[in-house]
């Protein structure tokens, strides 16, 4: 049987650093669950010393995700590791992931420590965690720019300590995929008790090579891979899973390993890790890009039509990219709905399903025909909301070329309803004036994107904005809606929400 390559997804880690980002206990949960339905092996759920925040995250997913292990952070210090270990000790199999920098830059001048130190702290960070888990996997921070011979000291050693897994990080996504398979295969080879552990792979992505430098890791011997959905993660990123997971599953005939995944959840999991983090997918993104399996020139469209096989080699369905002829509309009623729901992966409570089929049917009279791409948005809209404290009532907007834009907006507050007039520079500015006087809340807007859900000029339009409380810490919330300026009010009141409910927590 070939060979298994582990997959370790850092989205709730690495991927919230991406600048601009910030998760909630919900968010992350709805992503570590989704996560474990796509097959991965470890989720590495945060870094519980960094924030009160950040340990709730991780306690939550190791209380209620199951069905895959459940990693914590923590530097290669004690405190770190205690830690880590409360927050992870309920989850079903649980791994604590310490670190150090092994490069001599790192050690010089951010550790201040030197080599002989930096080995004693990783043995004794080792040992520590031991005393918690089975499960430790150490990582030498900054592996592809140590020394090899220093590194495969510190590899020996935290395996003599009890490392079942160690991780070489091409932490600054500096080394080239030739150098870094190389650079594996000596690790392999000049490592005494390396066939003890699983050797693992962390790439950032800072010269575009984050995937080739995984994969050619594998070529040469490395069995475990970490990565983030979509590449999200610190600077350009951490290398992309579902590219790592596609290159493995296509070209088998190279690499000759397999994994758990099952594919065709890809395409969902990349969407809700959109949705929920903000960060938008590149159009022409390998894998999951709306464009990766669009055709534009003729022959190429007309070879498609003859054999898929001439222009696509993978069938779109194994990503989870589902094209359908049955189109829904006014007419249809909640069985269809429900079922187009299923179909699509969505399982909702009655409840749930109900404040969608209401949003349903408010869509359907004003555009013709919904496509799944509409379904998704609305459920995602409706369903993944946090309890609403403010709910958009009704909003009315005078606005032109000679006029000064002015909005009229209710809120329900608590029950109660309450409205406010307000000019602005423009239309959503005027909205947003009479938001920030009915709730008395006003926030720096880091961002406000608006794209469109479907083409065609009654698509709907989805509004994701970016507040950033006085913490400094990023909320993104999101509102989709045929009129953009409702979708604008949808997305303000929607990050407001979610402040609110963090407050509360
Ligand atoms: O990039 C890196 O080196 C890391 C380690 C903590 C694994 O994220
Ligand atoms: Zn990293």
């Amino acid at each position: 049987m070939a060979d298994r390559v582990y997959l370790f997804d850092t989205t709730l880690r690495d991927g919230e650093q991406s600048p601009g980002v910030s998760l909630n206990v919900r968010e992350k949960l709805q992503i570590a669950r989704q996560l474990a339905k796509l097959g991965i092996d470890i989720i590495e759920a945060g870094f519980p010393v960094a924030s009160p925040g950040d340990f709730q995250g991780v306690q939550a997913v190791a209380r209620e995700v199951r069905g895959i292990t459940v990693a914590a952070l923590a530097r290669a210090r004690s405190q770190d590791i205690d830690q880590a270990w409360e927050a992870i000790k309920a989850a079903e199999q649980a791994r604590i992931h310490t670190f150090i920098a092994t490069s001599d830059v790192h050690m010089q001048y951010k550790l201040r420590m030197d080599r002989e130190q930096v080995l004693e702290a990783a043995v004794a960070a080792v040992r520590h965690a031991k005393q918690y888990t089975e499960d430790v996997e150490f990582s030498a921070e900054d592996a592809s720019r140590s020394d090899l011979d220093f590194l495969c000291r510190v590899l020996a050693a935290v395996i003599e300590a009890g490392a079942t897994t160690v991780n070489i990080p091409d932490t600054v996504g500096y080394a080239d995929p030739n150098e870094f398979g190389d650079f594996i295969r000596q690790i392999m080879e000049k490592t005494p008790g390396i066939e003890k552990a699983v050797v693992s792979v962390h790439c950032h992505n800072d010269l575009g090579l984050a995937v080739a430098n995984s994969l050619a890791a594998v070529n040469n011997g490395a069995r475990q891979v970490e990565g983030t959905i979509n590449g999200i993660g610190e600077r350009a990123g951490n290398a992309a899973l579902e590219e790592v997971i596609m290159a493995l599953h296509t070209r088998r005939d190279r690499f000759g390993v397999q994994t758990g995944v099952v594919t065709e959840e890809i395409y969902r999991t990349s969407k809700l890790v959109s949705t929920l983090t903000g960060m938008p997918v590149q159009f022409n993104k390998a894998i999951v890009g709306k464009n990766a399996f669009l055709h534009e020139s003729g022959i190429h469209q007309d070879g498609v039509l003859k054999e898929r096989t001439t222009y696509e080699i993978m069938d779109p369905a194994k990503i989870g990219i589902t094209m359908t002829n049955l189109v829904l509309g006014k007419h249809s009623g909640r069985h269809a709905f429900r079922q187009r729901l299923a179909e699509l992966g969505f399982k909702l409570t009655e409840e749930e399903l109900n404040q969608a089929f209401a949003r349903f049917k408010q869509l359907a009279d004003t555009k013709k025909t919904i496509t799944d791409e509409d379904l998704e948005a609305i459920v995602e809209d409706e369903i993944r909301k946090v309890p609403a404290t403010f709910e958009l009532e009704y909003l009315h907007v005078f606005s032109g070329t000679t006029v000064k834009p002015t909005a009229v907006t209710a809120l329900v507050v608590n029950g109660e309803l309450i409205q406010e007039a307000a000019c602005g520079n423009g239309a959503v500015d005027a909205i947003y004036r009479c938001i920030e006087k009915i709730t008395g809340r006003k926030y720096p807007l880091v961002s406000y994107v608006i794209d469109a859900v479907t083409s065609g000029t009654d698509a709907l339009a989805s509004v994701t904005v970016k507040l950033a409380n006085e913490q400094d810490k990023i909320y993104t919330g999101r509102g989709v809606d045929t009129d953009v300026l409702n979708a604008s009010a949808r997305a303000y009141i929607n990050v407001l929400n979610k402040i609110v409910y963090d407050e509360q927590k």
